[in-house]
């Protein structure tokens, strides 16, 4: 499908609005806005296209809570995205809204399309449902207790009339495409897990739900809507006019490539490109699936409250420190930790002392050994002009395997080389020979130094932009690097130009300090949550959770069937509890309030699906409901919560 025209579409999934956005989503559209950046360098003409997911049951769940309409709510919330981007300086040329008119426009029409061939037909559907990732899971990959695989919560029984794509029908046919085109999923990794899921065969994919309203109504059929993930992954084709403009739709989409998260490349490599084969229309060039980042090694949840918010890090260190730590940390493909630790020192090594110290030494060199002009010299090229070179088309390598963390390196071996090169050729010595052939040889590394930071800063604009552009503008060259083609330079051709006065590109940050606002910060934090948890059990503040909150909590009805002492402790009891469908170890801190004899028997309630843990060396699994009451001499006193009916059968869903 490649063709030689200079087109690159790139495309980021679009993004959840009632997600906050955080680093994970700040990465995607950095790397996606470095390729771009590198590609319109390259003279290629580039649609850069990101965007929010705004249907679906959270959406729906979320406004309810708040009173307010879904289009209201995302309508106030997307805006975060949008200012996110603007914050780190994304150059996307569009962003699309699933509640745009064009969209919606869209989709209806593709799915009509899809019903008049016979490839979306009506059938029923019964499964099992994750309502916050909006997914049926099959019973082969539930969790435990028929949990979601993913994200651990309970998922719920779903039947419902549901419209059907022919996914089934695709499929041979996309395996043959895959044979063929070993580059359209990236890294390898990912395309042998896509084959061997589409070797152990794809059912027929329910594409339209009953059970909700805010999403597209099924045209004609207006009490189904659309399945959110059906609609979004449409947004590719909208956005470049598939419904109302065919020329820049053809113009576009034989160059489309996706950049996307590992979690999202089923829907991707599977499910999106068998829409596309039932539309006739031609495959992405490539699916491009990065790693997943950690912070401080362990998984970011809004419930763990560690959640790394891109603004406060952008405010805190700088935009192109955070931009550069994240395409230069991790290699393509892999998992990142993000740390603060580490995005300090690659700032203090890479960017203050290699890059910053570069230039400053360059720019303090040519002004007071050559009045502040670049001189000339006769011969120009050297082992620095030589790896630059190398460098330009080894970045271009990187760049086009989306090896980003690469290209970055090798940028930097061009700037260790020229710092070496100081070091080596002693420019400071020379000044002080007023011989003509030392004058010669000084002038000759005072050129080759300029340049090697002339080329660096060309390299760089498409990760660090702003960068970028100072260094330009210190060097005293006219117009904006990213305006410029990375493949129009000459070693040597800057001779004559006048420096501008040398700043400090990123200062240093002092470890002590740094570590002592550290631990200040960490201690406000940890007072600050200390003060939100005594204000909501003394006071019961007003502490609103969603529906679907609360929902995450299974509860179900349970029998204590033994009690036993632990002898270590004063509170807990050791206890068997029957949930019909199995038994349990569950350590109960009931121990001042009962005999064993008093809950033997008893029915109660059982929180199912806590995190199992560990009370004096024995595992509890689930926790028994009970209220504390205060009797009159101001002693304490616990009731269980049981069951008004006795009969209700073990394992009985509390809601
Ligand atoms: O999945 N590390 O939206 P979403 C790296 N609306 N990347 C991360 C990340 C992490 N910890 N967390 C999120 C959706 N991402 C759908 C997409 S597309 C037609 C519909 C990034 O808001 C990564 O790119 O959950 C991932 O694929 C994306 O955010 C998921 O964003
Ligand atoms: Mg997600």
């Amino acid at each position: 499908m490649e063709s030689n025209e200079k087109i690159f579409y790139i495309t980021t999934p679009i993004y959840y609005v009632n997600d906050i956005p955080h680093i994970g989503h700040a990465y995607t559209t950095i790397a996606c806005d470095a390729i771009s950046r590198y590609k319109r360098m390259k003279g290629y003409d580039v649609h850069f296209l990101t965007g929010t997911d705004e249907h679906g049951q959270k959406i729906q769940a979320a406004a309810e809570a708040k009173k307010i309409t879904p289009q209201e709510l995302v309508d106030q919330i997307h805006v975060n995205f949008k200012n996110l981007w603007q914050v780190l300086n994304i150059s996307n040329d569009d962003f699309i809204r699933t509640t745009d008119e064009r969209h919606v426009r869209t989709v209806q029409k593709i799915f009509r399309q899809l019903i008049d061939q016979g490839d979306i037909y009506k059938g029923t559907y019964s499964g099992y449902y994750c309502v916050p990732d909006e997914t049926y899971v099959p019973e082969s990959s539930m969790g435990p207790n028929k949990t979601c695989p993913d994200c651990g919560r309970p998922l719920t029984i779903m039947e419902e009339e549901s419209y059907f794509f022919r996914a089934s029908k695709y499929v041979p046919e996309l395996i043959a495409y895959y044979e063929k085109n070993l580059r359209a999923i990236l890294p390898e990794i990912r395309y042998n897990e896509i084959m061997s899921f589409l070797k152990s065969g794809v059912r027929d994919q329910s594409v339209s739900r009953t059970t909700l309203k805010w999403g597209i109504p099924v045209p004609g059929d207006e009490k189904h809507v659309i399945y959110v993930w059906f609609d979004a992954l449409i947004n590719y084709m909208t956005a470049v006019g598939y419904s109302d403009d065919p020329e820049t739709f053809a113009k576009y989409w034989s160059h489309v490539r996706h950049m996307v998260g590992k979690d999202i490349i089923r829907f991707h490599c599977v499910t999106w490109q068998l829409m596309l084969l039932a539309l006739g229309v031609v495959l992405p060039v490539e699916v491009i699936a990065h790693g997943w980042w950690t912070y401080n090694g362990e998984k970011m949840s809004k419930s763990k409250g560690n959640v790394v918010n891109p603004f406060e890090m952008v405010q805190e260190y700088g935009l192109d420190p955070f931009r550069y730590f994240l395409l230069r940390e991790v290699p393509f493909g892999n998992d990142g930790d993000f740390s603060e630790t580490a995005l300090v020192g690659r700032i203090n090594s890479d960017l203050a002392n290699d890059l910053g110290n570069l230039l400053n030494r360059t720019l303090q060199m040519i002004n007071n050994y050559r009045s502040g002009i670049v001189p000339a010299c006769e011969n120009s090229a050297s082992n620095l002009s030589e790896l630059a070179e190398k460098i330009i088309s080894k970045v271009d390598d990187c760049m086009n395997n989306y090896c980003f963390d690469e290209a970055l390196k090798s940028i930097w071996e061009l700037i260790g080389r020229a710092n070496k090169f100081i070091d080596e050729t002693m420019p400071w010595k020379l000044a002080k020979d007023a011989s003509s052939e030392s004058q010669a040889k000084l002038n000759q590394v005072l050129l080759n130094l300029y340049e090697s930071l002339r080329i660096s800063a060309l390299l760089l604009a498409p990760f660090i932009p702003d960068t970028s552009k100072r260094i330009w503008q210190q060097l005293g060259l006219d117009g904006e690097p990213v305006k410029m083609f990375i493949d129009k330079f000459e070693w040597g051709s800057a001779s004559g130009a006048k420096i501008n006065k040398a700043e400090v590109l990123f200062p240093r940050i002092d470890l002590k300090e740094w570590q002592k606002s550290q631990d200040a910060k960490l201690a406000q934090k940890k007072s600050e949550a200390n003060i939100m948890s005594v204000m909501s059990e003394n006071t019961q503040e007003n502490h609103e959770i969603d529906i679907e909150e609360f929902h995450r909590v299974e509860m179900r009805v349970a029998k204590i069937i033994k009690v036993e002492e632990i002898k270590r402790s004063k509170k807990l009891y050791k206890l068997e509890v029957d949930l019909g469908y199995e038994t349990r170890t569950v350590c109960s801190g009931i121990k001042a309030f009962f005999t064993p004899e008093e809950l033997e028997g008893k029915h109660v309630i059982l929180v199912t699906n806590l995190k199992p843990a560990k009370l004096c060396g024995i595992e509890s699994n689930g926790m028994i409901l009970a209220a504390t009451v205060k009797t009159e001499g101001n002693t304490e006193q616990l009731t269980l919560i049981t069951p008004e009916d006795k009969s209700l059968p073990l394992g009985s869903l509390v809601s």
